[in-house]
């Protein structure tokens, strides 16, 4: 499977859980619901020809309603990119000065293709904001980061994101109770919210009680929903398997991230996916099977991806 990689990095991008995640997906003909939708990565590769995809975090959202109102388009990422990243290359500071000015002009005019900049050139590709909603990510320190291969990269990004979104797809910038309860009965349902504790930011603070509310709102959808979370790692274990998702269905694999660049920083998490319909899978390390009619679908989304992202979609 060719994973659409989005043109937005985030510390928590689900890129290399994408096929594990798909394969489970059921055979349904609703919507793909998606209330922390994040880079969307997981979004561009359901194959859902309709989706409502949500974030409490507006920037990402107003980042692909522009691609949707082709205000953002490919031709426009270029052209940006290939300014802005000459003026960082020549900037004072080893291009931390250009980086400021972009910096201090996202956080009061909030143009999502400075948006675009920062995610792309931001230490580690991470999304953060402070606590009065400013972009807290310093500069990855490379000044010539804006090379002619890395903006053709994110510029294809973009065209593929471009080609798969359309009137179909819906964006809202809202908490995750109002988009479940939109959910009905033949729609799926995808969330990744943040994990308590780990990157908290003015868009990703998470606590027991939201925990228990998406409890409450997955519990009682009428739709099917799959939802990510982590099992344990080396020192603990996520109660709220326990506590709360224990009823639902469960697979988990293992996952190596890095927190940093370093070897040393090399991370193993056990991830878990709990769902709300049988499945025909085994329940450790993918090993994932699913049914024929599930298969059939799975590669009819796939088809759907590739026919999409291979038009002319400027
Ligand atoms: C773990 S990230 C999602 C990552 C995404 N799956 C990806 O692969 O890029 C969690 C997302 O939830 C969003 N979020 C946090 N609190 C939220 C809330 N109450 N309602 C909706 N979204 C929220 C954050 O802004 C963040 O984008």
């Amino acid at each position: 499977m060719r994973v659409i990689v989005p043109p937005i990095k985030s510390q928590g991008i689900k890129t290399k859980l994408v096929p594990w995640i798909q394969a489970l997906v059921p055979g349904i003909r609703g919507r793909w619901i998606e209330p922390f939708l994040g880079t969307g990565v997981v979004a561009f590769n359901s194959g859902f020809r309709e989706t409502l995809l949500s974030d409490i975090n507006p920037h990402v959202i107003q980042f692909y309603q522009g691609v949707k109102d082709r205000v953002i388009t490919p031709p426009r990422v270029r052209e940006f990119l290939e300014r802005e990243g000459q003026l960082l290359e020549k900037a004072p500071d080893q291009g931390y000065a250009h980086f400021r000015i972009v910096k201090d002009r996202f956080n009061k005019s909030h143009d999502p293709l400075d948006f675009l900049f920062l995610s792309r050139s931001g230490f580690n590709g991470m999304m953060r904001f402070n606590r009065h909603g400013k972009w807290n990510i310093p500069f990855c320190q490379k000044p010539e980061r804006f090379s002619r291969s890395y903006i053709t990269k994110i510029v294809n990004q973009t065209r593929d994101v471009a080609c798969l979104i359309h009137s179909d797809w819906s964006f809202m910038a809202e908490s995750f109770e109002k988009v479940i309860m939109m959910a009905k009965k033949d729609d799926i349902i995808y969330c990744d919210p943040p994990y308590i504790g780990r990157y908290v930011d003015y868009y990703s603070g998470w606590t027991e009680q939201d925990e228990q509310k998406l409890f409450d709102l997955l519990s009682a959808t009428p739709a099917r929903f799959i939802l990510s979370t982590w099992h344990h790692n080396d020192f603990r274990t996520n109660p709220f398997i326990d506590t709360l998702w224990g009823k639902f269905n469960m697979v988990t694999r293992d996952h190596f991230y890095h927190s940093g660049g370093k070897l040393e920083n090399r991370r193993s998490v056990v991830e878990a996916l709990i769902f709300n319909f049988p499945a025909n899978i085994r329940k450790h390390n993918h090993g994932m099977e699913p049914k024929p009619e599930q298969l059939v679908l799975l590669e009819e989304r796939a088809e759907y991806i590739t026919q999409q992202v291979s038009q002319a979609c400027e």
